[in-house]
């Protein structure tokens, strides 16, 4: 046997300074860096911005929306500890870049966007990146997904004062659940446990600021 490590598809210069930047930034977890180098953000991103996928900085799309950054992306996942094979629910798809890291490390993904039109570009970028396991759903996430659950990981990219309590009913025991927790605009990003029926605070991971999560258990539009 040689010494030689295979050549992962799709990493590029851009990639692998981008995975540098994760690194600084205190991502460790050898998996989401590879799915990083697997992921191609360019196909994640409007047209206009291909120049700048592998930027660390936020990317706005429509509907007054925008692209979470790229390391906020990989801290949250990491914070998951997927190891393969679970069922993860993402509230928030965007453009669907992090629904393509996540199935990139988990066995399947169902991803919930309120705005129609964000839920069928997601879903055209992530069939032309062949990732088949993962589904978009229209709708409103802060219900969940009951007729799917339940999910051995949640994680929300959008901001509320709490967490969705359909959520924390759709999660295993043992299972893990990020999310933003905050007015929207000044947040704090926590990684949860589920113990014995109830979520319990894993580790604070870093302060941010998402767009608001509108919803039933979420908040009112506008
Ligand atoms: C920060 S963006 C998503 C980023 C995306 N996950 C990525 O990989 O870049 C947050 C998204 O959450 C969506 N959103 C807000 N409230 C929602 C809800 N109740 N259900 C589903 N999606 C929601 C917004 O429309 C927006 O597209």
């Amino acid at each position: 046997m040689s010494g030689h490590r295979p050549s992962v598809q799709g990493a590029t210069g851009p990639a692998e300074e981008l995975i540098a930047v994760l690194r600084e930034e205190g991502v460790r977890d050898r998996r989401v860096l590879d799915a990083f180098r697997r992921v191609r953000r360019e196909q994640f991103v409007p047209l206009a911005y291909v120049l700048h996928a592998y930027e660390d900085r936020p990317i706005p799309i429509a509907r007054d929306q925008v692209t979470t950054q790229p390391s906020l992306v990989a801290r949250m996942v990491e914070a998951l500890r997927l190891t393969g094979g679970e069922r993860v629910l993402e509230v928030g798809t965007g453009l669907g870049f992090q629904a393509a890291i996540l199935a990139a490390l988990a066995g399947e993904v169902y991803s919930v966007e309120r705005f129609p039109e964000l839920a069928e570009q997601a879903s055209r970028n992530l069939a032309l990146a062949r990732m088949e396991q993962v589904t978009v759903i229209i709708g409103d996430g802060t219900l969940g997904l009951p007729e799917h659950a339940p999910f051995d990981a949640i994680v929300v990219a959008a901001a509320a004062p709490e967490v969705p309590s359909p959520l924390v009913d759709q999660l295993v025991d043992g299972g893990r659940l990020v999310h933003p927790l905050g007015p929207g605009g000044n947040e704090m990003v926590i990684a949860f446990r589920k113990e014995g029926g109830e979520l319990t605070e894993e580790s604070r991971l870093v302060p941010a600021y998402f767009v608001p999560l509108v919803g039933r258990y979420g908040l009112p539009e506008g």
